[in-house]
């Protein structure tokens, strides 16, 4: 039994932990943990506080997928709900969908009861949303923004490639070897309305399957999106390869992208035997596990594979 988690996970994972000591299922693990991140407002790449799109609009997407069954629950650009994380386990559990983005998502949030939260964001966080389009916007121009027909222009001078990295990544086993993995963010600040990453993507930011192990990213995900990075971590695996063998592999993929945009990419994952592995193409990350023998969690440095980072 073990939980593996991003290192702002660090929240949550006891309530992971002692929900497997207590012999709970990994997707409860899983969904227990990143509610706690979710909720906290010093956390801005993931839940209430998270930093907004280019409207001042925090959208959310997560994704949770069980190992034993391979079935899958996400949801993306989720508005006016808190625990994505839990919308996307509902996506799993009473539909016969995978993804629900947008209205779709936020309607069906509602329907299973999950209480709306209108306001997402704290006072400080919107004015720091407001500071990144000055000085070339003023004040009537951002109260205006919504209205605008030329966002696409904004998004390029508005985002942040130092604030493109945040998500949390949970992975659980539990005492039946089962294994789950969730992932939850609030996504790219500033990024273009309706944008989704990789963390709502099964096979990108997620993936799980109980007979080889799983992984999940944090970081740039139309990279994860675009080299189908956990999917990849895990088919290597599958082939065969060790965990650390299948992690640098994963990685390594996603230098061979090419294009104007490649920045930082990070996972974490474990094969089926609870070992674990945390990788980032940066300098000084790391990542956090917890067994449920253990009164807390240890921290990792990940290994790093760098990738050579290309901006516009
Ligand atoms: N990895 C999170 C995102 O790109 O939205």
């Amino acid at each position: 039994m073990i939980v593996v988690a991003s290192s702002n996970g660090r929240i949550g994972i006891e309530a992971a932990a002692q929900i497997l000591r207590q012999g709970g299922t990994a997707v409860d693990a899983v969904e227990a943990g990143i509610r706690l991140v979710e909720a906290n407002p010093e956390d801005h790449t993931v839940g209430y506080n998270g930093y907004p799109n280019i409207l001042g609009e925090v959208e959310l997407d997560a994704s949770i997928m069980n190992g034993r069954t391979l079935e899958s629950g996400a949801v993306g650009a989720l508005k006016g709900y808190l625990h994505a994380i839990t919308v996307a386990r509902q996506v799993m559990d009473k539909l016969p969908h995978v993804l629900l983005v947008g209205d779709g998502a936020s309607r069906f949030a509602a329907e299973m009861g999950n209480p709306p939260q209108p306001e997402m964001l704290l006072p400080e966080t919107r004015t720091t949303w407001a500071d990144r389009l000055r000085p070339d916007m003023n004040d009537a121009d951002i109260a205006q923004i919504a209205s605008r027909t030329d966002l696409a222009h904004w998004v390029e001078l508005a985002t942040d490639p130092e604030r493109a990295k945040g998500t949390v990544n949970f992975i659980a086993q539990d005492r039946d070897g089962n294994i789950c993995t969730g992932v939850s963010t609030s996504g790219w600040a500033w990024k273009y309305p309706g944008r989704l990453g990789d963390s709502p993507i099964i096979g990108a930011g997620n993936y799980a399957d109980n007979r080889y192990g799983a992984a999940a990213c944090t970081g740039m995900g139309e990279m994860a999106i675009r080299a189908s990075t956990a999917h990849s971590l895990v088919f290597y695996l599958k082939m065969g390869l060790s965990l650390a063998e299948a992690s640098e592999r994963a990685m390594t993929d996603l230098c061979d992208l090419g294009g104007r945009f490649i920045s930082v990419m990070n996972l974490i994952a474990i094969d089926k035997d609870g070992n674990h592995a945390g990788y980032s193409s940066d300098n000084g990350r790391t990542y956090i596990y917890q067994t449920p023998d253990m009164a807390e969690c240890e921290e990792l440095p990940r290994i790093v594979v760098p990738i050579p980072p290309r901006w516009g």
